[in-house]
């Protein structure tokens, strides 16, 4: 038999197997088994098992009201979590490295203490020197944030459960976490997952409100949030994309509060700014309008978003025809496409397509079908949409466009900004001054309203 000394653990996907291998046969990803410590035998092994203490079971009824909330000030992020961090719960933050977490995370830290409120900063990964540079260069050296630079869980708990009681504790990060108890190097899933598990009972057992920053990584050569998303209670995603300033936190997952709300920064040199109207920041300027663009009213969380769609379409060169897609899903566009050829009899689906959404931003919603469409027939006829005009709704495979929620308050914000014409799905009845509606039933309508049609180029009823 073989020796059992140690285990092969997958760092993307957490799977063990006995042997190293250079691709994991679960998730498929190469060069991400790493040897860990042998974990301990399910079923107790040779060590004898306890006998179980009683608990009392209770009922589901409760005095205590909403949870109380902990209220950093930074609004954006306060929204993102649901309105503040519930005492005595684990958030997770995970993003890419460099894209603002431990500025983020010190921003909120140090704006709750200037309120009064008991924070503690555990930094892993930078010295005391460089932390207390960042928060020169944030303007936040006064605040009362107590500093520490850690990465022994054991030093860590110690610590915490010496002092004072703090109400928010923010630990960066969870990858240079480690514990003497385990042999595994830090960043390693044993690592990972233990040291989180130890600070989320911390946070049960204290009251604290833990917030853990974790690294996306893509090689796997360090364990990354996904192995722990299932300890905390919620968990939040930094996005941004390089080369653009603003930045977007977004719910994945929140036991408290809901998950489809974003919070917008904008990264500048003394930190990250709120953004309070992001509309305008993704619209950018729309002084002059080429074809393949068209603006779609969405709608983030509980807010409307206006966001533009870039689309090219252009003549295939040689074997298979290329799709790019930037901020939408690929799978998306080809249902589209094949809509638009099918139902709108378009012939678009032999030309190479490029789709983008402008600002870097990542748009989920069905009802920006309508949106994409239009960009599209517009790119492929030639044709720049009508300035002043957004688009919504979303577009079923046999090509009829279907309504879409909260029409008022993506009306609203068009109109709010200038907006003046607005397609949208047949019944949609909101009365919006300022705005003049254009319901479009299906595809074919949508190509005839731009003035696509292959036999009649310039016969578009918006012919400008
Ligand atoms: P950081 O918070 O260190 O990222 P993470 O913790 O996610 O790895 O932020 C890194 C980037 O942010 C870095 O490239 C510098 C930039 N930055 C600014 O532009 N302005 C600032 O005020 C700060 C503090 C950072
Ligand atoms: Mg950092």
């Amino acid at each position: 038999m073989a020796r059992s000394s140690s285990s092969f653990v997958c760092q993307s996907c957490g799977a063990v197997s006995g042997k190293w291998a250079g691709k994991c046969e679960s998730c498929g990803g190469w060069n991400t088994i790493t040897e860990e410590g042998a974990p301990a035998p399910i079923g107790g092994g040779a060590a004898k098992r306890v006998k179980g203490r009683k608990f009392a079971l209770e009922d589901l009824k409760t005095e205590d009201k909403a949870p109380p909330r902990r209220i950093t000030g930074v609004a954006e992020f306060d929204r993102v979590t649901g309105g503040g961090i519930v005492p005595g719960s684990a958030l997770l933050i995970g993003g890419d490295p460099g894209v603002g977490k431990s500025t983020l995370i010190l921003q909120a830290l140090a704006s709750f203490a200037a309120k009064g409120g008991n924070a503690v900063y555990i930094s892993g990964e930078e010295a005391m020197a460089q932390v207390r540079l960042r928060a020169a260069r944030m303007g936040v050296s006064d605040t009362p944030v107590a500093l520490g630079a850690a990465t022994n869980i054991e030093d860590i708990l110690a610590t915490l459960e010496g002092g004072a009681r703090p109400d928010i504790v923010a630990i960066d990060s969870i990858q240079t976490i480690w514990t003497s108890a385990l042999d595994a190097a830090p960043g390693t899933i044993a690592q990972v997952r233990t040291g989180s598990f130890d600070l989320v009972r911390f946070a049960k057992s204290s009251g604290a409100a833990v917030i853990l920053v974790g690294h996306v990584t893509k090689e796997g050569q360090i364990a990354g949030p996904k192995a722990v998303e299932h300890l905390v209670d919620a968990v939040l995603y930094f996005e941004g994309e390089r080369g653009h300033h603003f930045r977007v936190l977004r719910a994945v997952k929140n036991r408290f509060g809901p998950t489809d709300e974003i919070g917008v920064f904008e990264m500048t040199g003394r930190g990250l700014s709120e953004v309070a109207n992001p509309s305008a920041l993704f619209l950018g300027d729309r002084n002059n309008v080429s074809p393949g663009t068209a603006v779609f009213a969405g709608l983030e969380g509980t807010r409307p978003l206006l966001v533009e769609i870039q689309a090219l379409v252009a003549a295939a060169g040689y074997g298979s025809p290329r799709r790019a897609v930037v901020g939408w899903d690929t799978g998306r566009l080809a249902m589209i496409l094949a809509v638009l050829d099918a139902r709108g009899g378009l012939g678009i689906s032999a030309s190479d397509v490029y789709l983008n959404v402008a600002g870097g931003l990542k748009v989920s919603e069905p009802a920006a079908d309508l949106a994409a469409a239009a960009a599209l027939i517009s790119s492929f006829a030639g044709r720049a949409l009508p300035k002043e005009t957004v688009f919504f709704g979303e577009i079923s495979l046999s090509g009829d466009v279907r309504p879409a929620p909260q029409a008022e308050l993506r009306l609203k914000e068009a109109a709010k900004l200038g907006f003046s014409r607005a397609f949208v799905p047949v019944g949609t009845r909101i009365e919006q001054a300022g705005i003049a509606l254009e319901p479009v039933r299906d595809v074919t309508e949508l190509v005839a309203l731009i003035g696509a049609e292959q036999d009649a180029p310039r016969r578009g009823r918006l012919a400008s």
